[in-house]
């Protein structure tokens, strides 16, 4: 690092005296743990440009992508902290606020990303938006990634026997440890930053991911088998600490508003055909075997997860339960 994440404050950089003046540039730090070239990573430096560019000067946002200032662990903190001031993290990582998330690490839950972000922009997203602002988050957004795939270097992942014994690596949450345990696989839970070097040196035998974080982060060269299963989703809240929001402009309130939904309406527009291209370009750098999770295997999959769905329609608040199943 350059700089200490504190020397990085819009106050520090900015500012040569105590009071911070009218016309003095407002620094908004956005960090996340992803490469640049994915649908998080290029929304990310859209909304940079689109609000610095819109506001004259007046407001920049600075991307730091690839977890530079701080791995997924470590971002809310740091957001709470006001040592950053936007982070997306997924809603895996958010269920230890809200057990609530978890609902779209439930396998085969959405069969699309249309039911998905039917589901965010209706009761469920709304919920889940208050539950952020209940921890004194501002949510901005919810983005999209897409659906995961399972990747081993052991053995080709079609019926859940396949999963057996091998060593998985897992976001924080219980969803997916279950998951994992049911198909008596042994899930580990790691930041995103060191799935890489963990894989490289053997630590696990496989994970799940999207494409565009297979591709990116090249984890597909340390693979060997790629089951396309499409099976949970990987979504995320971008965010803001809900004192930092209050303590904005209401023009530059407005004009962040605005440039959000601009880009979350392109990030969902072009997030699927960047994995799909993504894929083909795996297939054609690499020698990993991709398998096409059939109908047959899928319904194979959901019966060893039927625990898990007995479990969560419990747990997870009633309505956000009626509201899936109602679909
Ligand atoms: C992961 O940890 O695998 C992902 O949540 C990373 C991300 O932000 O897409």
């Amino acid at each position: 690092l350059l700089f200490p994440p504190s020397f990085l404050h819009s106050e520090h950089v900015y500012r040569d005296d105590e009071q911070r003046g009218l016309d003095e540039q407002i620094v908004i730090n956005f960090s996340h743990v992803v490469a640049e070239n994915t649908p998080k990573g290029l929304a990310a430096q859209k909304f940079a440009k689109v609000v610095n560019e819109r506001s004259d000067g007046k407001v920049k946002v600075e991307v730091f992508s690839n977890s530079v200032l701080y791995s997924d662990t470590e971002e809310v903190d740091a957001l709470r902290r006001n040592d950053v001031q936007m982070i997306a993290p997924s809603f895996s990582k958010l269920a230890d606020l809200n057990e609530d998330w978890l609902l779209f690490d439930l396998p085969f839950m959405f069969k699309d990303e249309g039911e998905v972000e039917a589901a965010l922009n209706g009761q469920i997203g709304k919920s889940l938006q208050a539950s952020l602002k209940k921890e004194n988050l501002k949510g901005l957004a919810f983005w999209n990634n897409g659906f995961k795939q399972m990747t081993s270097s052991q053995k080709k992942l079609a019926v859940p026997d396949d999963f057996k014994g091998q060593r998985f690596r897992i976001m924080p949450s219980e969803v997916i440890k279950k998951q994992f345990d049911l198909l008596d696989a042994k899930p580990t839970i790691a930041p995103f930053n060191r799935v890489y070097e963990s894989l490289e040196k053997q630590e696990f035998d496989g994970q799940e991911n999207t494409i565009s974080n297979i591709y990116s982060k090249r984890l597909y060269m340390l693979q060997r088998y790629m089951t396309i299963s499409n099976h949970g989703y990987l979504g995320y809240a971008v965010m803001m600490d809900e004192s930092y929001w209050n303590s904005l402009p209401p023009d530059v309130q407005l004009l962040l508003s605005n440039a959000m939904e601009e880009t979350t309406a392109w990030m969902w527009e072009h997030s699927k055909g960047m994995n799909d291209q993504q894929l083909e370009k795996i297939k054609s750098e690499s020698s990993i075997q991709v398998h096409y999770l059939t109908e047959q295997e899928r319904d194979k999959w959901k019966q060893r997860f039927k625990p898990l769905y007995t479990e969560f329609q419990k747990r997870l608040t009633k309505d956000i339960v009626e509201e899936t199943y109602k679909k």
